[in-house]
């Protein structure tokens, strides 16, 4: 990654937050010949707020867009959550649009990047999630996601449309000429939707994506697993300082001794603690973070002066966002999904 992009690694990858990938190489390799590549990567908008763990990957996807200067792709799966979800289509419809100013607000570069909710673009890209279906059997779905007869048929047929964004064909306002390599930065959950779409991908006549992993961000309480949106074990792009401060303050889950003297006789255990787990994904000064883990493992730093850290970090990231977000307008939002020439289709006028 250094050697092709002449710049030092983020520090998700320097750290093994994005940890696993398929093709990666082949993309870099390819890139370092001039053929470019185009990103893809999505959410499911089933809350209003978005929280810090749905941030990792979109940090990482503005960060391969600055590097590489490539076209990025967005999509909304207002539709998944319809399916899966006891939500109705209008409070989906609200909900993706808040996501949506959530998502503008990271700074994704407007002539770059197409945000699309599944019901409003899914006729442009029909033709491909056809294909795609067609090539599914309700057997490799059921073994994939292991839906039960009982489950509604959208269920059945979703897979096909989170695999359809993974191919150049379903954007001809974008790539108007040819197959275009695929990137999708995603948390591992998502993988097995990816692993469906590069087997049936060469029997298309498709490139297969390439797609990178990170780990799960974890909830406040440590445990692991997916950080729920609608547990209280998340920090929210809403929320305020304080609470965050006290969200970390009373729930955050510490390795550090139970009392003063056993801190300082035994020290923490950083693998378990939150609060540097959460630094390991936030706090971008390497050598920082180093003196933190090392000294709170020796126990020459208390719990409390650890979770002081996050409280400052996590406010201005949270503090940032929210200021970032009031300054993206309804017609930010429409720019950013409206069907227009761009990328190579726009250079190609
Ligand atoms: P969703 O809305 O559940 O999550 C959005 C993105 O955030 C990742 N993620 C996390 N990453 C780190 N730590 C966590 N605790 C955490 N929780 C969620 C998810 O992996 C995802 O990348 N079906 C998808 C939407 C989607 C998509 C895609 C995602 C459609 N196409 C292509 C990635 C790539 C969903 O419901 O994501």
């Amino acid at each position: 990654m250094e050697r092709v992009t002449g710049k030092k690694p983020h520090h998700f990858l320097r750290r093994g937050i994005f940890f696993s990938h398929r093709d990666l190489n082949l993309i870099l390799d390819k890139y370092e010949k001039g053929e470019p590549f185009y990103l893809y990567t999505g959410r499911g908008p089933s809350s209003e707020s978005m929280h810090t763990g749905h941030l990792i990957p979109f940090m990482f996807t503005k960060w391969l867009q600055e590097t590489f200067k490539v076209p990025l792709v967005v999509q909304m799966t207002d539709d998944e959550k319809f399916y899966f979800k006891d939500l109705s289509i209008e409070e989906v419809e609200r909900m993706t649009f808040e996501n949506m100013r959530d998502i503008i607000a990271l700074g994704f570069d407007p002539e770059l990047t197409f945000i699309f909710s599944d019901f409003n673009y899914i006729g442009q890209m029909y033709r491909v999630v056809a294909r795609i279906e067609k090539a599914y059997t309700a057997s490799q779905v059921k073994g994939c996601f292991g839906f039960k007869m009982e489950d509604n048929c959208g269920k059945w047929m979703f897979p096909a449309v989170q695999a359809a964004p993974s191919f150049s064909a379903s954007f001809p306002h974008i790539f108007p000429s040819g197959n275009r390599l695929c990137l999708i930065p995603q948390a591992i959950d998502q993988d097995p939707y990816f692993r469906l779409t590069r087997d049936v991908a060469p029997r298309l006549g498709y490139l297969k994506p390439a797609v990178i992993h990170s780990k799960f961000f974890p909830g406040l309480s440590g445990s692991k697993g997916k950080m729920s949106s609608s547990v209280g074990a998340a920090v929210f792009l809403t929320d305020t300082p304080k609470m965050i401060k006290d969200k970390i303050n009373k729930q955050a889950f510490s390795g550090g001794g139970a009392t003063k003297g056993e801190q300082l006789l035994l020290g923490a255990n950083t693998t378990v603690d939150v609060p540097i787990q959460w630094l390991r994904f936030f706090l971008e000064d390497d050598e920082l973070l180093e003196k933190l883990q090392h000294e709170y493992m020796l126990g020459r730093l208390m719990t409390g002066e650890v979770k002081k850290v996050l409280i400052e970090t996590l406010c201005g990231i949270v503090t940032r966002h929210q200021e970032a977000r009031r300054n993206v307008t309804d017609d930010m939002v429409k720019l950013f999904s409206s069907v227009r020439l761009m990328g190579p289709a726009k250079g190609a006028q």
